[in-house]
């Protein structure tokens, strides 16, 4: 068997607002309901997790100006107040939000994951980004972002400081003791004191651990710093490879990492971002891949744009049919990806590699049948745990997904059909 979960691309935001089948999206702006309808359909499905994506900007690099985003769509409400939404109209499900360990303060991320920890009845988890927008940065006050690696040096400590204050509370702390009148027993919550090298906090924190003590950890970096992060502390790992090949020296490379830092690579799951093309048959389905390609390929202001985004280069200045410089270390952003960019763009003019670039991640095209059997063929070759479906949020697409593409896996016995474990983690780590 292997782990379900969903990547809301652009977190809790607009999709496709004006597309085929984006719904009444300028009556539903800020409306949680299609994501609540998301989230309950993913339990229906037997799905792990959601995952919610977050940045906190206004693209702007391309340009100089945020008018590509703006005209298309690209907002993020913030994700936190939306995880208490899906887990009320959820039981099981995994809800996991995104936080920058670069911009939010240890002791305000331990309590407020804690205290979501207990609205969920410990089915939250966090995804550990560094940032890279310079504009981020600038948004929380700072001059410029920091530099790449020195953001997982950083993010290591941020860990550290804030499983300290997770660990202030001892077991059996909270003791109400009706017949002394203690409510919780003060020599077993401490504080602590945590003073490092770029975060320091007291504690204790003022609310008990909820039901996971430690909400689950999800990293999606894929530069070597990143990888290291996520072998040092993640539960799940998401990683954007586009072939089998690429899935196994992923998962192969992070249990390495694992096993010398002392961890049990069983103990993450590491999940492929996943780009599934459905319809009722296999030439349907293909049919329906040239029609997104083409769209993709003719979408060039967009490609354009979510470059300079990921690199903090505006793309805007290139010549499209010209070869485009090394950008190998250039870049103060998503290095992986850049890097990525780098190697595809060698020997190709700009217009060219942008158009060897219109998916992300894997994509197995087909009738939900016999895109279940590829999902199966790759996960046996590669060793991995699931995929992570990055699907623009239409009903569309969850119906296909929840509705074609699960069952079919779960007729196969690849996905779970209930949900054992009382906690996300425990559903996560059951195989
Ligand atoms: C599946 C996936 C989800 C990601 N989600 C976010 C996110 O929500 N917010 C964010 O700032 N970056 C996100 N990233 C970017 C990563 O945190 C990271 O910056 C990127 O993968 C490049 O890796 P590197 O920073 O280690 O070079 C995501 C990446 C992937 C592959």
């Amino acid at each position: 068997m292997f782990h379900m979960a969903w990547f809301l691309t652009t977190g809790f935001g607009a999709y496709g607002w004006n597309g085929q089948w984006s719904g009444n999206v300028p009556k539903d702006v800020g409306n949680p309901q299609l994501f609540v309808d998301l989230a309950t359909s993913l339990e229906r499905a037997g799905f792990d997790y959601m995952m919610l994506e977050d940045s906190s900007v206004l693209p702007d690099v391309f340009e100089g100006t945020p008018r590509q985003a703006l005209e298309t769509g690209v907002i993020r409400f913030d994700p936190m107040p939306l995880v208490p939404l899906l887990a009320g109209a959820t039981k099981k499900l995994g809800i996991v939000a995104t936080a920058s360990t670069s911009f939010y303060p240890p002791f305000l991320a331990a309590r407020l994951m804690t205290t979501l920890d207990h609205l969920t009845q410990g089915r939250v988890g966090i995804n550990l980004v560094t940032s890279s927008p310079h504009a981020a940065a600038q948004n929380y006050g700072y001059d410029e972002h920091f530099e790449h690696d020195l953001r997982y040096q950083m993010a290591d400590e941020w860990v550290d400081a804030v499983t300290a204050l997770w660990d202030g509370w001892e077991e059996g702390a909270l003791t109400f003791d009706e017949q002394a009148g203690v409510f919780a027993d003060h020599t077993k919550v401490h504080r602590a004191d945590f003073d490092g090298e770029f975060y320091k906090t007291r504690g204790p924190l003022n609310v008990p651990p909820g039901p996971q003590r430690h909400p689950v950890i999800c990293q999606a970096g894929g530069s070597p710093a990143g990888m290291e992060f996520g072998a040092r502390h993640a539960d799940t790992i998401v990683a954007q490879v586009r072939t089998t090949e690429a899935a196994k020296a992923y998962r192969d490379d992070i249990s390495a990492r694992m096993i010398a830092n002392g961890r049990d690579p069983r103990d993450v799951k590491v999940l492929f971002l996943y780009q599934p093309v459905l319809a009722d048959t296999d030439a349907e389905a293909q049919a329906k891949a040239d029609r997104m390609d083409a769209a993709a390929a003719a979408n060039l202001d967009g490609a354009l744009a979510g470059m300079s985004y990921v690199s903090g280069i505006d793309f805007s200045k290139y010549d499209l049919d010209a070869p485009i410089e090394d950008l190998t270390g250039k870049s103060n952003g998503h290095q992986s990806s850049v890097d990525e960019f780098a190697r595809t763009s060698k020997g190709k003019t700009l217009r060219e590699t942008l158009a060897l670039r219109t998916t992300v991640g894997t994509r197995h095209i087909g009738s939900p049948d016999s895109v279940a059997s590829q999902m199966e063929e790759m996960m046996q070759e590669c060793g991995g745990d699931g995929f992570l479906v990055a699907l623009p949020v239409t009903r569309k697409n969850i119906t296909e997904v929840c509705d074609g593409l699960a069952p079919a896996l779960r007729r196969r016995g690849l996905i779970r059909d209930s949900y054992d474990g009382a906690t996300f983690r425990e559903n996560l780590l059951a195989f």
